[in-house]
């Protein structure tokens, strides 16, 4: 099976191209990522050199380089995962949200539309989506795959107009889909503009770690690596026109959150107890700040016998471990050399 894995690059892609091209060795992987900000081959040294995997360096938003390819490659199946994915920077550009994530997504339907059209039904689409497409909840209730889409951010919105748009096309062409939701996700190779990672870079520092607000709100974090293994039951064993929610039961208030992982990172680094709390810097909260996401993924649970592995105080603990651990990668990330990769590795073969 021939499986073109989009945004392979980045934090989640990486994660999820890794696992498939280990555990399907018979499969071959496509990873076609832009290489934006967010896209670094280094996510990938380890497999790079497998028989079954290949970059594709291109960008989902040209129609004619989508055509092309998938000309040449004839995949049986698409993941696809590329997308700006900050909410911050969705409030700040919000176009680039819609090119990618809204137009990026039609071309790549566009693409399937025309090279599975004689036998379409031998094929997959498998959209990688977020929990906040559903919008905010109070301080009860969770997510379900019945709740009414009421994204806030550009970038919720984006990606609510682009599972709307892969649900389109099974109603109305047949194209056989599947689409799955997931909660806030944490460990290794994530970029260090989102919460976690960046409160661990700068904690490490001795720099501010900016809490937005008053620190309230709630997000339900999930290893990264049991969300790979969802999406890998999802592929081969989900319905096909079904969605499927993907959360960790793991429900934390930012403050709470950022307070622990200064406990854990004192004990780790030797510092005096109490110490890097004293970092945290209260700030301006961000606009439209949805209060509070929590899934319930019984369905996927239930139905296709997946639950989280790894348990938050074990996730949190590995994922400060691989940090303190790969200082390069997150010098080379925030000093923006990891760009450089791409053309030292692949352009000079
Ligand atoms: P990321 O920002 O780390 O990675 C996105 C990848 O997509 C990068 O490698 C980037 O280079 C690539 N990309 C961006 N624009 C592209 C384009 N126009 N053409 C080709 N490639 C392009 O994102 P992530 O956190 O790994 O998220 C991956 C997917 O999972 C996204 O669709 C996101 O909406 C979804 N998701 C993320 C989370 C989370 O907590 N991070 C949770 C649920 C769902
Ligand atoms: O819920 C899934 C979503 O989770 C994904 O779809 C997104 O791609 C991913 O980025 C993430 O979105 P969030 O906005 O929840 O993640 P972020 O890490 O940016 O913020 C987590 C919470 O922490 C949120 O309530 C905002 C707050 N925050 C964030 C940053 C970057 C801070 O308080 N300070 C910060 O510096």
């Amino acid at each position: 099976m021939k499986i073109l894995i989009t945004g392979g690059a980045g934090f989640i892609g990486s994660h999820v191209v890794r696992l498939f091209v280990n555990k399907y060795p018979n499969y071959q992987i496509y990873n076609l990522d832009k290489l934006t900000y967010a896209g670094n081959l280094e996510n990938l040294t380890d497999i790079e050199h497998k028989e079954n995997y290949s970059f594709l360096k291109g960008d989902i938003t040209d129609a004619a380089y989508l055509d092309e390819i998938f000309g040449n490659y004839k995949f049986d199946a698409v993941i696809h995962l590329a997308a700006e994915s900050h909410v911050d920077r969705s409030i700040a550009d919000p176009l680039a949200f819609v090119q990618t994530n809204v137009i990026g997504t039609v071309n790549l339907l566009l693409a399937v539309k025309k090279h599975w059209a004689d036998d379409l039904e031998k094929h997959l689409f498998y959209h990688i989506s977020t929990d906040e497409v559903y919008g905010s909840l109070g301080e009860d209730g969770l997510f379900t795959e019945e709740t009414p889409y009421d994204p806030r951010s550009p970038y919720s919105a984006s990606k609510a107009s682009s599972d709307h748009f892969v649900r389109a096309w099974y109603h109305t062409y047949g194209l056989p889909v599947k689409i799955s939701n997931c909660s806030n996700n944490y460990g290794p190779n994530h970029f260090p503009e989102k919460l976690i990672p960046l409160a661990i870079n700068n904690i490490k520092n001795e720099r501010p770690v900016p809490v937005y607000g008053k620190g309230e709100n709630v997000r339900d974090w999930l290893y990264v690596l049991d969300h790979a293994r969802a999406i890998d039951v999802i592929f081969h064993n989900g319905k096909v026109g079904d969605t499927y929610n993907i959360g960790g039961i793991n429900e934390w208030k930012n403050l709470d959150l950022i307070e622990l992982l200064c406990d854990v990172m004192d004990e780790k680094l030797g510092r005096e107890k109490g110490h890097s709390r004293k970092l945290i810097t209260f700030v301006k909260d961000r606009a439209g700040h949805d209060l509070r996401y929590a899934i319930d993924s019984s369905k996927l649970v239930n139905e296709l016998g997946w639950k989280p592995s790894v348990t938050f105080e074990e996730g949190l603990s590995k994922t400060v471990d691989w940090y303190l651990e790969n200082n390069e990668w997150l010098e080379h990330v925030t000093s923006g050399n990891y760009t450089h990769y791409y053309e030292e590795q692949y352009t000079n073969r």
